[in-house]
């Protein structure tokens, strides 16, 4: 790999996620209140069944507000777990109000197991995908373990839609893009709707 490529994409990591660490308490409130606001209206996941979403951290837009509402409207939600007999792998499992999470050693909250609530990628309607960086084009950069790239490498086979989610500090002009990175056809963000036509790429 060319390590200046690799230097630069872990510079912008440590840039961006300092930024949105550095969002105050009421930012963050306004922003996931407003990420709500607009994502419930947005088609796809106004038109979803079954949605996957992640639990914010270290910054992250806190996607518990639209959880919340997503209940509310009857969807079913589910949660990444790290796939305990592949660990490079996600799989889903069903989270409700009384689903006990558990923290996984690498920091993140997951469902307690349970294999009768596990639903396939393809089962999926919407995923919702966490972002460190997002550029004008839809090319994203996350925290670094390639999980979302190996699970959206063939999205556009299939009926699932993802869309990232983000403050809207995190957008870059430009992104250092690998080959393996894979593109999101939206991102919304509190203020704005990104959407691009990338379902034939
Ligand atoms: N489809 C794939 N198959 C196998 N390995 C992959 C695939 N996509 C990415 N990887 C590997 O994952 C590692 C991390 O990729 P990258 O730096 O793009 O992570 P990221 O996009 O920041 O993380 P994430 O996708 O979890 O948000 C790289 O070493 C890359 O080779
Ligand atoms: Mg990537």
């Amino acid at each position: 790999m060319d390590s200046s490529l690799a230097q630069q994409r872990q510079a912008l990591r440590q840039h961006m996620r300092r930024l949105r660490r550095s969002l105050s308490d009421t930012q963050q409130f306004q922003a996931s209140q407003q990420l709500a606001e607009h994502a419930i209206l947005f088609s796809p996941i106004e038109q979803s069944h079954r949605i996957a979403l992640f639990l914010s951290m270290d910054g992250e837009i806190n996607t518990r507000p639209l959880i919340a509402r997503l209940w509310h409207s009857g969807k079913r939600v589910y949660l990444p777990r790290i796939d305990p007999t592949c660990p490079t792998s996600l799989i889903f499992q069903q989270y409700t109000p009384q689903t006990n999470l558990i923290k996984h050693r690498l920091g993140m909250l997951e469902p307690e197991e349970n294999s009768e609530e596990i639903c396939t990628f393809t089962e999926l309607d919407v995923v919702i995908v966490p972002l460190v960086a997002f550029d004008s084009t839809g090319q994203r950069l996350g925290m670094g373990g390639g999980f979302y790239d190996r699970l959206l490498a063939d999205w556009q086979k299939t009926s699932v839609f993802p869309i990232g989610v983000a403050h809207d500090c995190q957008l870059q002009e430009a992104l250092p893009i690998e080959f393996w990175d894979i593109p999101l056809p939206a991102v919304i963000t509190p203020n704005r709707l990104w959407q691009w036509n990338n379902k034939e790429a």
